[in-house]
């Protein structure tokens, strides 16, 4: 479903971001991008729905290659949940950011309302819809950017970060949901554990480069691995934290 090959990108201040990646991903494949701060895993992830497109190399989304051309039913396909959700929420209202993919990309009008006021339902944004993004609490915020995602019911859903400002309830409601999905995942995160959770492959990332790949159980708990690329275990995996969270005395 999803094909990357031999991507790379430069920024424009010459700093070198992707170094050949090539990765394949299958239709309803549940995939864990890992890596230190600055490996590259936004700006590989910023590439799948076109937010970058590629310098060298190329990348085919459900038959598509990612290209200007192709970027509004690349849009259609793929959904990006951004690393910061003040990117993906721009207008001067909660209800208009969800609708504005759906506006835009030419859902019809009656269907687009109703799967806005369905998610913002399902995630308590309802008696919110009229604030000002700006006005939610980060929690809140993360989950209208979702459904400003999920609104489009994308056949791809990527999500960069989405763990980092939500707490131990609403991680738990996004472990949930997630799992409910249909759609192909690509998930970035520093949350081991939440990749752990909802992820059955994993790619570990290092300047600018996949430096390994397999199921997640394996990957996750390759400690040497890990450590060799800037990461630590899973909580659930260091020796003297339990599951749940408790130090074993
Ligand atoms: N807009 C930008 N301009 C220049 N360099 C950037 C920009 N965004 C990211 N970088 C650099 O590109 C590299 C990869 O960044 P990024 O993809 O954000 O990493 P990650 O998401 O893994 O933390 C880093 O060295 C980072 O400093
Ligand atoms: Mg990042």
């Amino acid at each position: 479903m999803i094909t990357i090959d031999h991507l790379s990108f430069t920024y424009p201040d010459g700093t070198k971001a992707l170094n050949g990646v090539t990765l394949h991903i299958p239709t309803g494949g549940t995939t864990g991008i890992v890596g230190a701060n600055g490996a590259g895993k936004s700006t590989l992830v910023s590439h799948l729905n076109g937010w970058f497109l590629p310098q060298k190399g190329s990348i085919i989304v459900d038959g598509m290659a990612v290209g200007k051309k192709s970027l509004d039913d690349i849009r259609k396909s793929v959904g990006l949940l951004f690393q910061n959700p003040d990117d993906q929420l721009f207008t001067a209202r909660v209800y208009d950011d969800v609708m504005f993919g759906p506006s835009n990309l030419g859902m019809k009008r009656n269907e687009a309302e109703a799967a806005t006021e369905r998610l913002l339902r399902e995630f308590g944004l309802w008696e919110v819809r009229d604030k000002p993004p700006a006005h939610l609490s980060h929690g809140q915020k993360r989950f209208a950017a979702l459904a400003a995602v999920l609104v489009m019911n994308p056949k791809v859903l990527v999500m960069d970060e989405p763990t980092s400002d939500l707490d131990p309830r609403n991680r738990r409601k996004l472990i949930g949901l997630v799992g409910n999905l249909q759609a192909t995942r690509i998930t970035v995160s520093h949350d081991l554990d939440f990749i752990w959770e909802t992820c059955s492959e994993v790619c570990v990332m290092n300047e600018g480069r996949i430096v390994a790949q397999g199921e997640t159980k394996t990957v996750l708990s390759n400690r040497s691995l890990l450590e060799n690329n800037g990461l630590e275990l899973p909580l659930r995996l260091q020796d003297q934290i339990s599951t749940d969270g408790r130090i074993r005395t």
